[in-house]
């Protein structure tokens, strides 16, 4: 069987994303009626960066799905102590049956898989979140209707982050047209983009970039936001609060945008920085709702990856 890893938004197609996400529908109406990983199987989640969110919902599904999760901080491990990550994945696919790993750049994410005999799925890099934008996606599905072409989702914020990174590139996979918002030299990698433009040509998707917050605003069915400071960005040097202002998620910018517009972060908020608290705790707001979404995407992601591409040969 031809494994399968789920790295970044685009390793999926938009066939493919659909049925994840139709998956994680019938996940939430009856949590229980998948059990691939009884047995129990395990499942390695290893973190190198804080979670609170990722950790319990994949915990928790995995432990629906009849499975043990084996979950450890990253630094306590031999790779602290410069194990290889090639050595570490070949080591760990001959114990578990999928490794869900939270860490800094991607390229890690990509040595890990080169040589894991079994899916690799990315808990958040630098440069992509896309278990988020599988909730995300789930979300305004619920929200839209199960067809979110055409639909208008601008993000706010640091452009450059992993979450606008898989937003753009999730958000054209679903057919949205997708606008980044960020202030003059935080606008996303090239390299996403061009990824990213690649996905919209297949989707009839576009994707839009500026510097403007308010025409970014303008009419949006989704608005979204994120930290200003990712996780491991603390002391790049950058300011990361002035140039950001104007891109705040707030009364002024909501009101520009669709009546029915749905709100979404993917946590933790900075309350009073990227969103204040009357939209965040307001009637558009959908961040719980989007947070518990973790946990039913997640489970139907690994549902599809173990059913279809677990363990390939090496
Ligand atoms: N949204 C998200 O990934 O949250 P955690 O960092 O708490 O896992
Ligand atoms: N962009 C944020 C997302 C946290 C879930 C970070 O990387 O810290």
């Amino acid at each position: 069987m031809t494994i399968r890893h789920f790295l970044r938004d685009d390793d999926v197609t938009p066939a493919e994303q659909a049925e994840i996400l139709a998956l994680a529908a019938e996940l939430k109406a009856a949590p229980l009626s998948r059990r691939p990983l009884e047995g129990p199987r395990g499942v390695a989640v290893m973190f190198e960066k804080n979670s609170t969110r990722t950790r319990f919902s994949f915990e928790m599904g995995i432990a629906q799905l009849g499975g043990h999760a084996v979950v450890v901080d990253g630094r306590d491990t031999q790779l602290g102590r410069e194990e290889t990550l090639a050595d570490t994945g070949r080591v760990l696919s001959r114990y578990v049956d999928a490794i869900v790993w939270r860490t800094f750049e991607q390229t890690r994410l990509d040595e890990m898989a080169s040589a894991a005999t079994v899916p690799v799925v990315n808990a958040l890099s630098n440069e992509f979140h896309p278990c988020q934008v599988l909730a995300d996606l789930q979300t305004l599905k619920e929200r839209k209707g199960s067809d979110l072409t055409g639909r208008n989702l601008t993000y706010l914020g640091d452009g450059a982050n992993n979450m606008a990174h898989s937003l753009m590139l999730g958000g054209v996979t679903a057919g949205m047209n997708v606008t980044i918002a960020a202030p003059e030299g935080f606008e996303p990698f090239g390299w996403i983009v061009d990824a990213a433009q690649k996905r919209a040509a297949e989707t009839g998707a576009t994707i839009t970039l500026t510097n403007d917050p308010r025409a970014a605003a303008d009419g949006a069915d989704a608005l979204v936001t994120d930290a200003w400071t990712s996780m491991g960005q603390e002391n790049d040097g950058r300011d990361r609060v002035a140039p950001f202002r104007p891109f705040q998620v707030n009364a002024e910018l909501l009101a520009r945008a669709a009546a029915d517009v749905t709100v979404l972060h993917c946590l933790p908020a900075h309350r009073g920085e990227e969103i204040t608290d009357d939209v965040i705790d307001g009637p558009r707001s959908a961040v719980w709702d989007e947070a518990e979404n973790r946990l039913h995407a997640q489970k139907a992601l690994l549902v599809w990856l173990l059913e279809r591409f677990a363990r390939g040969e090496r």
